[in-house]
């Protein structure tokens, strides 16, 4: 059995994991090519999109010792083609970055060029440091990964104070210190985005924080909630489909177990190797969680290339007559539409752990503060029950990293209780979104807090839908989102404005 990493905003889901994993665990993540935006705006290639620059930062914000004033590269992509220039005091939007190479998030942003030349925005993607280039240790990736000691400095605070600092420093280079600061970004990056308005509100105007599962901690949110969204997702497309799958896991399991199971389950799979059809579980599990979290409306290519609504194109391959009463056919017919949508694929391998887009630090984080319990599984759910357990995650943290986790850090340094009765009176100027199909949906805001924190929440989304590249396609509750957005978004900086005149006498 296995741990199971869930990628973006991939969080250790405890599920299965019986035994102490006897090797490093890198996160199952399909090879996939960076999505090329499609847009109106027709930008053809990314060096249209940005320049990449790199910002001296210092590696701890928190502490005086000497050690602490060690500094890394730190990378940021910026975007002035579209900028009003300091005289206008004409905004800078910041997209707050997650866990991952920032390009790949800037790439799936498209909602900031598009909105660029209507705000004459400033547009600066910052790099979340120990991923992508922005590697501290002299970039020394080897080095920064090594242990405890050098991973300590991987944490959202030093991430929110590496954003503050250089957007401040941004600012006095650019002598634009009076234009508004508005912070963006998506999963882990919204997290950040919203934290980032309520602790640097001198620093950030407002934040757009699409899909950010800030309740997911210590059980504000229940940890069934995430493969219920996912079950839900499916059983709304077909009761059949629902069936197919849910009744799957026993029949892998008795295959698995007769003599010469692995050889047919290897068979109907297309699986490359022997060994690895052990792994088929863990392997259609994330299949189905991601599709559920990616079901957009329109082709995209995000996690895997895949198809509009891929939910529904999933369940019709299980629906399909043709597959007869043969579950693993049928069952193989969804996966290829995750794993095997250009066509490519020859066999598929299970164990694969190439990791792209470099989000193997989540692991560390996952471990220390990021402590999202979503592993829980009902009987309702679509996949096998499980009783969510918070231990399994611990022994392999202890394993891993030799450290205990502590779970109740993001709630004592950033709320998360009660939080409308919190925010009613304190804070102000953020957007949450969420699309109700996407699992982590469940750990969002999904009720306006105040007048002017609101959110939004589309019923068909899934995971920070309107902050992708918009295309003609798109449905116009999609539409709608985006134009909400930019709605919202507009009255913050006029009230900025309004404000910076009646201040110049204050
Ligand atoms: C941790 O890694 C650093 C950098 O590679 C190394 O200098 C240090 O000795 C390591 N510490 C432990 C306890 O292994
Ligand atoms: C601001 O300018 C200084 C001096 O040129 C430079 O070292 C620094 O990297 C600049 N800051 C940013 C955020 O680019
Ligand atoms: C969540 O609730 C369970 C059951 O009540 C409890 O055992 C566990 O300690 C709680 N976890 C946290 C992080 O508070
Ligand atoms: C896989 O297993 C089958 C029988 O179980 C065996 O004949 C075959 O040689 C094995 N293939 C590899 C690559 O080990
Ligand atoms: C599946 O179909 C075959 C052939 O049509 C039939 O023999 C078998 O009994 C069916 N199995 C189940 C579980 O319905
Ligand atoms: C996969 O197939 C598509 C056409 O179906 C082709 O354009 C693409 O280059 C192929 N990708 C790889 C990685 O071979
Ligand atoms: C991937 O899809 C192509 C085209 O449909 C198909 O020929 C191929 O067998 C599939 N690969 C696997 C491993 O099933």
């Amino acid at each position: 059995m296995e741990i199971r990493l869930l990628l973006l905003l991939y969080s250790i889901s405890l599920l299965c994991s019986t035994a102490i994993p006897t090797s490093k665990i890198t996160p199952r993540f399909p090879s996939s090519i960076v999505a090329q935006p499609e847009n109106k705006l027709s930008f053809s290639t990314k060096t249209e999109l940005y320049d990449e620059k790199f910002f001296t930062q210092i590696l701890d914000h928190f502490n005086f010792h000497p050690q602490s004033y060690q500094t890394f590269q730190q990378r940021y992509l910026i975007n002035d083609k579209y900028w009003g220039g300091p005289k206008t005091n004409a905004p800078i939007f910041v997209y707050t970055g997650n866990e991952g190479d920032i390009e790949w998030f800037a790439q799936n942003t498209g909602f900031l060029f598009e909105t660029a030349p209507l705000f004459k925005s400033l547009l600066i993607f910052i790099e979340h440091r120990f991923y992508g280039k922005s590697i501290p240790f002299g970039g020394d990736k080897e080095k920064a990964y090594s242990n405890s000691s050098t991973l300590g400095y991987l944490s959202s605070t030093q991430a929110l104070a590496d954003y503050a600092t250089l957007i401040i420093d941004l600012k006095h280079n650019l002598t634009a210190t009076d234009s508004p600061v508005v912070v963006f970004g998506g999963s882990y990056g919204g997290m950040l985005a919203a934290w980032f308005r309520l602790k640097y509100p001198h620093v950030a105007i407002g934040a757009l924080a699409s899909s950010a599962p800030i309740l997911n901690f210590e059980n504000i949110t229940s940890p069934y909630s995430f493969n219920n969204i996912i079950t839900q997702d499916f059983r709304s497309e077909s009761e059949n489909c629902y069936k197919v799958i849910k009744g799957s896991w026993q029949e892998i399991e008795e295959t698995a177990a007769k003599p010469g199971g692995v050889e047919i389950l290897k068979k109907a799979f297309r699986i490359c190797k022997n060994d690895s059809a052990n792994s088929l579980e863990g392997w259609l599990e994330t299949a189905f969680g991601y599709t559920a979290m990616t079901d957009y409306p329109t082709t995209s290519n995000f996690l895997n290339p895949l198809p509009a609504y891929p939910v529904k194109e999933m369940c019709k391959a299980i629906d399909d007559p043709k597959t007869g009463n043969n579950t693993f056919e049928k069952l193989y017919g969804a996966a290829n539409i995750y794993y095997n949508y250009t066509g490519n694929a020859t066999c598929f391998n299970l164990d694969d752990d190439s990791d792209p887009h470099g989000l193997g630090g989540w692991e560390w984080q996952a471990c220390t503060e990021m402590i999202m319990q979503i592993d829980g599984s009902n009987a309702e759910s679509i996949f096998p029950e499980n009783e969510p357990s918070y231990n399994d995650g611990v022994e392999f943290c202890n394993y891993e990293f030799k450290i205990e986790p502590r779970p109740n850090w993001i709630t004592t340094e950033f709320g998360g209780h009660n939080i409308h009765r919190v925010l009613k009176r304190f804070g102000s100027n953020i957007i949450f979104f969420n699309g109700l199909r996407d699992p982590w949906s469940g750990g969002g805001v999904l009720k306006d807090i105040s007048k002017s924190i609101v959110a939004i929440v589309a019923k068909k989304g899934a995971h920070h839908v309107d902050l992708r590249f918009s295309t003609d396609e798109d449905p116009k509750w999609l539409q709608d989102v985006r134009r909400r957005e930019v709605h919202i978004i507009s009255k913050w900086l006029s009230e900025y404005y309004h404000s910076l005149a009646d201040s110049s006498n204050w």
